[in-house]
């Protein structure tokens, strides 16, 4: 790829790169992975001058943590590591949602464990535990950041009135929550709050699990494992309706001369300077083409078109099924 230069922005107090790369996919969700492929596209991802990466310690049930750790062994210093707590049951099981005080405490010495580190730089609650007040949750974060094993705090599908709450115990960095064209819920209530109080805004699956790149027009091809089999977007007949989307990001793409994926995610960046994607690949190929979407700028007439391209109330089907949807917070 030409070089190019990636600016930084600042979650709270944070400064990161402006886009991170998410490694979910490298253990979790998206079917059968190589580790040394993965491994090899963190490490190019750090030369070209990302500094965020993430994970949770839900992915691959730790798998994800101890390969990120293998990847930046000797590079600590260049990267900033945000790790997730919460989800205290394995893939298949129930889900079951922690955040008491002794599970945080226990969950953050895993994942320094596996991670094969000494600090978290942004640690982040997962899923918000419906029967633990968010007082004693970030409370027990507060607690790591005093005893030095996390420097920044975060939240994860989290809503408006629990950021709030949240944030007058210790600062909050950032809200990673999913946002994209076809996902835009924390838009009205939620970013704006996280704004008024200094948070950033982390989307995650800025690409719409990848289906706003063009690149799945069924789910026949997708291994049997893979999560977007279960979501409803995915599901027959849904998925067909809202290939419509990418028909027309296709054609707004072609007239700028890139891909369908790199203006969806031009699109992401520019909803503001607080606001860093965290696109997940295990592709260099991949990975390149979603930071040139960094250089992409948008005019206000391109913006208004690819909003247009996926209308709200025309998106078939829910982000999640209705088992996961319970655990975002509105
Ligand atoms: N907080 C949460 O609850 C939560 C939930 C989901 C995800 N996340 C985080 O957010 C990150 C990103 O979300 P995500 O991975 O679900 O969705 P995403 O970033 O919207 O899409 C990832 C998918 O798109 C594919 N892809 C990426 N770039 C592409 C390109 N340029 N052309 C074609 N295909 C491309 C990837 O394929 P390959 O992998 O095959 O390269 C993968 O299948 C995750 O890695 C994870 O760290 C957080």
């Amino acid at each position: 790829m030409t070089s190019i230069s990636i600016p930084t922005r600042h979650l709270g107090g944070l400064a990161v790169s402006a886009q991170g790369l998410g490694c979910m996919g490298m253990s979790h969700g998206y079917g059968a992975s190589d580790d040394a492929q993965s491994i090899a596209t963190i490490n190019r991802a750090l030369d070209l001058g990302v500094t965020l990466l993430d994970t949770s310690d839900f992915y691959g049930a730790g798998h994800n943590e101890e390969l990120i750790g293998r990847a930046v062994a000797g590079r600590r210093d260049e990267v900033v590591l945000a790790t997730k707590f919460g989800f205290a049951n394995r893939l298949g099981e129930p889900t079951a949602i922690r955040g008491d005080a002794a599970y945080v405490r226990a969950a953050c010495d895993a994942s320094l464990r596996r991670l094969g580190v000494d600090h978290i730089d942004l640690y982040y609650q997962h899923r918000v535990d419906p029967q633990v007040p968010i007082e004693e949750t970030v409370g027990a974060m507060a607690e790591l950041v005093a005893a030095g094993k996390v420097r920044h705090l975060g939240l994860s599908e989290a809503g408006a009135a629990t950021v709030r709450r949240a944030h007058a115990v210790h600062p909050i960095a950032a809200l990673q929550s999913e946002w994209s064209l076809w996902t835009r819920d924390l838009e009205n209530e939620i970013a704006p709050v996280c704004r008024e109080l200094g948070i950033g805004l982390v989307p995650f699956s800025p690409l719409g699990r990848g289906f706003l790149t063009g690149r799945y027009t069924s789910v026949e091809g997708l291994p049997e494992s893979d999560l977007r089999r279960s979501q409803p977007r995915f599901a027959d007949g849904n998925l067909e309706q809202n290939l419509a989307i990418v028909e027309k990001l296709d054609e707004i793409a072609a007239e700028k001369g890139v891909s369908a994926g790199q203006l969806a995610l031009a699109w992401v960046q520019h909803r503001g300077d607080d606001v860093v994607p965290i696109p997940g690949t295990r592709r260099q190929k991949y990975l390149e083409e979603n930071l040139g979407a960094l250089a992409l700028e948008l005019t206000a007439e391109e913006l208004t078109a690819i909003d247009a391209a996926a209308p709200a109330g025309r998106i078939a089907g829910t982000r999640y099924d209705e088992a996961s949807i319970a655990f975002v917070e509105a």
